[in-house]
């Protein structure tokens, strides 16, 4: 199905169906002229490998990837063997929405846990620490938290240290999928290396797609985790780009003058307005707290099927009625307010 040939050219299906933010298209634009060396020996990626060590740090190891799946895969594989265990939320992307490439790839065993909000937290991860040492159990080698989850809720940093704690006490490793990390960062105040490095976090999925890039994330290692061999793994998993400059050069522009800072800012503020213009619908209900710039609601199916019938979203929880809106960089205060006003005639049956 191709949504937009029929219907309302602006979705809140996902900020992956947003376009390409044009500071991006004009470094896309800039890096292509003449020949450079491929697969990241040139001047446009040592420069972008310079400014995310400026955010992250100069220890930071630095693998640009394709795709956040890729990111997740090679970040996951670079940490575990396949005989241990990598301990997520049941409703982590690398448990519901990668077609099972973390088992498929690297073979580990993944111990998902339920959690209300998205979030894993000590209490809920100690039941699972079980069999170490045991050679007839995978062995629990990795936590894998994802900032801002996939319910667009947000781990504090005090949460975060939690976590850390718990990993030191059990010999784990934390990896953190940071596919809208800079919504995370926008929302509570805070810096990209506050929410990761700073908050112990050891290997970091950090997106680019989602904020405002055509495609691109990186794979950043934290405190001197042995990454020499991430390379040859990168290969292996066809995520590396021959073509690596337009990669580099659009997380260049990217960090270059806050643009993904200004880029969340403003889905998060989209997100936050269409919260308030339907918190108080009747026969709306808002499942998860507004944190970052996806919204979960339930609504009558009736009036799901009909709104969808003008625009494309996905389906959260079927069974329960309940969807996510999702806003972007690109999410004007128009689009909310005509798609509010859509909703209400809906609602009141019109
Ligand atoms: C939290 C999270 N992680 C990872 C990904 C994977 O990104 P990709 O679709 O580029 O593989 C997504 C995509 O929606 C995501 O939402």
């Amino acid at each position: 199905m191709n949504p937009f040939n029929t219907i309302s050219e602006h979705s809140f299906a996902s900020d992956n169906n947003a376009g390409v933010h044009p500071q991006i298209m004009e470094a896309l634009q800039q890096a292509n002229r003449g020949h450079v060396v491929g697969y990241g020996d040139d001047p446009i990626t040592q420069q972008a490998v310079k400014r995310i060590r400026a955010y992250f740090g100069a220890e930071t190891e630095v693998f640009f990837v394709y795709s956040g799946t890729g990111a997740n895969i090679l970040a996951l594989n670079a940490i575990t063997h396949s005989f241990e265990s990598v301990i997520c939320a049941q409703t982590a992307h690398i448990n519901v929405d990668e077609c099972g490439a973390p088992e498929k790839v690297i073979g580990c065993k993944l111990i998902d846990i339920p959690t209300a909000d998205g979030k894993l937290t000590p209490e809920n991860i100690k039941p699972v620490l079980t069999g170490f040492d045991f050679e007839h159990h995978s062995q629990p080698r990795v936590i894998s938290i994802s900032q801002p989850t996939e319910l667009g809720t947000v781990y504090s940093t005090e949460e975060l240290a939690a976590l850390r704690r718990l990993a030191d006490d059990y010999n784990l490793l934390i990896h953190m999928d940071g596919a809208r990390l800079a919504n995370a960062a926008a929302a509570m105040n805070l810096t990209l290396a506050d929410l990761s490095v700073r908050a112990g976090v050891d290997v970091l999925s950090f997106g680019g797609t989602k904020n405002g890039m055509m495609f691109g994330e990186a794979v950043l290692f934290f405190n001197r985790l042995p990454s020499a061999h991430v390379k040859y793994l990168r290969k292996q998993n066809m995520q590396l780009h021959s073509k690596m400059r337009f990669i580099s050069c659009q997380f260049e522009a990217i960090l270059r003058d806050d643009l993904w800072l200004i880029n969340a800012r403003h889905a998060n503020k989209m997100a936050r307005l269409l919260y308030e213009r339907v918190k108080d619908l009747p026969g709306l209900e808002i499942t998860q707290p507004l944190q970052t710039n996806a919204l979960f609601v339930r609504l009558p199916k009736t009036v799901i099927d009909a709104l969808r019938a003008e625009y494309f979203f996905y389906d959260w929880d079927e069974a329960r009625n309940e969807v996510r809106w999702m806003c972007a960089f690109d999410t004007q205060k128009e689009h909310v307010e005509v798609f509010v006003q859509r909703l209400k005639e809906l609602l009141a049956g019109k």
